[in-house]
C-alpha cells in the first residue's frame, strides 16, 4: 500500500455514492446537504480516505458500507458538521443577558439560588465560555449559586476542542474584548487556554439533537440553540423545537441564530425582542 501522506485519493464521487453519504449524514446528525454540496462533501471526506490509505473516495464509501464500520460513519457525519463560531457571536442576545433578561432571572430566582443555561450545538465552545465569563464579570453577588452552564454537540472531536479551553490567536481576536482575554486567558506556546476559573464553570457533554435527549438534562431557565436548526428540514425543526419547549421553565429563555426562527413552526413560542436581541418565550396561555 502506498503511504498515507502521498496519497491523493480520487476525489470525485458518483451519484449513488453521494446519495448514500447524504443518507447516512441525514439519518445520523439530521443535516440535510444538497445536491449542489458535492464539493463540499468531496473536500471533507478526501482527508479521510487519505488519512486511511485508500485511493479514492469511492474506496472510502465501499468501506462504509461494509459491515461494522461505526466508528468510520461517525467520522465522516462529524467532518459534515459547519463548527463555525465565535466568541459573543453577533453580540446582542449577551447584551441583552447582561442589560436585562439575567437581572430579571436572578431576582425571580433569588429563592432557589439556581440557575440553568444551555449552549446547544456549542461547537468548540466560545459561547457557553462567554456566557460563563458575563456571569463571573457582572454578576458576582450569584457566585454561591447553583449554577449550571451546559455546553453540548453532536461531534465528539469538537467537545474534545471545547474542554480543552485551548484557542488561537485568530480564534481570540474574534470578538473577544482585549480586557477579557488578559483576564480570563493564559498564553500557552502560540495559542491561549481559558483559565481553570471559567472552564470548570462549563460542563461539556454530548447531545445529539436528533436523538432521545439525556433524562438526566435538568429544566432550562435559558436555551442557546443558535446556527445549527438552518441545517435541518422543517420537520425535525419542528420535533426539536418542540422537545426545547419541554426543557424550558415556563419563564425561560430560547435564543437561536439570525436566521433562524420559530414561525411557522411552533406556536407555543412567541418572538421577544430584547434591545436589538431576539429571543422566544412560552406562551403560557398554551398547554
Ligand atoms: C455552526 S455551529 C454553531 C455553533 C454555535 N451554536 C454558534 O452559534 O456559534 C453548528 C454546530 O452544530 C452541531 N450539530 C450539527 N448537527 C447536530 C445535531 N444533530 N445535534 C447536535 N449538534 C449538532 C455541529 O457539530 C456544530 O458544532
Amino acid at each position: 500500500m502506498s503511504s498515507a501522506a502521498t496519497l491523493s485519493p480520487a476525489t470525485s464521487l458518483d451519484s449513488d455514492s453521494f446519495g448514500f453519504v447524504c443518507n447516512l449524514v441525514r439519518t445520523k446528525s439530521a443535516i440535510e446537504i444538497e445536491p449542489s454540496k458535492a464539493y463540499l462533501v468531496e473536500s471533507r471526506l478526501a482527508p479521510i480516505a487519505r488519512e486511511r490509505g485508500l485511493a479514492s473516495l469511492r474506496e472510502l464509501v465501499a468501506e462504509m458500507r461494509r459491515p461494522g464500520k461505526q466508528d468510520l460513519s461517525r467520522q465522516v457525519v462529524e467532518a459534515m458538521t459547519t463548527n463555525e463560531t465565535s466568541f459573543f457571536r453577533d453580540i446582542h442576545p449577551f447584551e441583552a443577558l447582561k442589560s436585562q433578561l439575567l437581572p430579571e432571572l436572578i431576582a425571580r430566582r433569588s429563592r432557589e439560588r439556581t440557575l440553568t443555561i444551555w449552549s446547544n450545538a456549542c461547537s468548540s465552545g466560545q459561547e457557553p465560555y462567554t456566557i460563563a465569563m458575563i456571569l463571573r464579570e457582572h454578576f458576582p453577588a450569584i457566585a454561591g449559586w447553583n449554577i449550571r452552564i451546559i455546553g453540548s454537540d453532536l461531534s465528539s472531536q469538537i467537545l474534545a476542542r471545547a474542554r480543552s479551553g485551548l484557542f488561537n490567536q485568530t480564534e481570540v481576536n474574534r470578538g473577544l474584548p482585549a480586557n477579557l482575554l488578559v483576564k480570563y486567558f493564559q498564553r500557552e506556546g502560540v495559542q491561549w487556554r481559558i483559565k481553570d476559573e471559567i472552564r470548570n464553570m462549563v460542563e461539556f457533554s454530548e447531545v445529539n439533537l436528533v436523538e432521545t435527549w439525556p433524562s438526566s438534562l435538568p429544566k432550562m431557565d435559558i436555551v442557546f440553540l443558535r446556527n445549527v436548526l438552518i441545517y435541518f428540514s422543517p420537520e425535525t425543526k419542528k420535533t426539536i423545537l418542540g422537545k426545547v419547549r419541554n426543557v424550558l421553565h415556563t419563564d425561560g429563555y430560547l435564543f437561536l441564530g439570525g436566521a433562524e426562527t420559530t414561525m411557522n413552526l411552533d406556536t407555543s413560542f412567541i418572538r421577544n425582542q430584547v434591545g436589538k436581541a431576539v429571543c422566544y418565550v412560552l406562551d403560557t396561555t398554551k398547554k
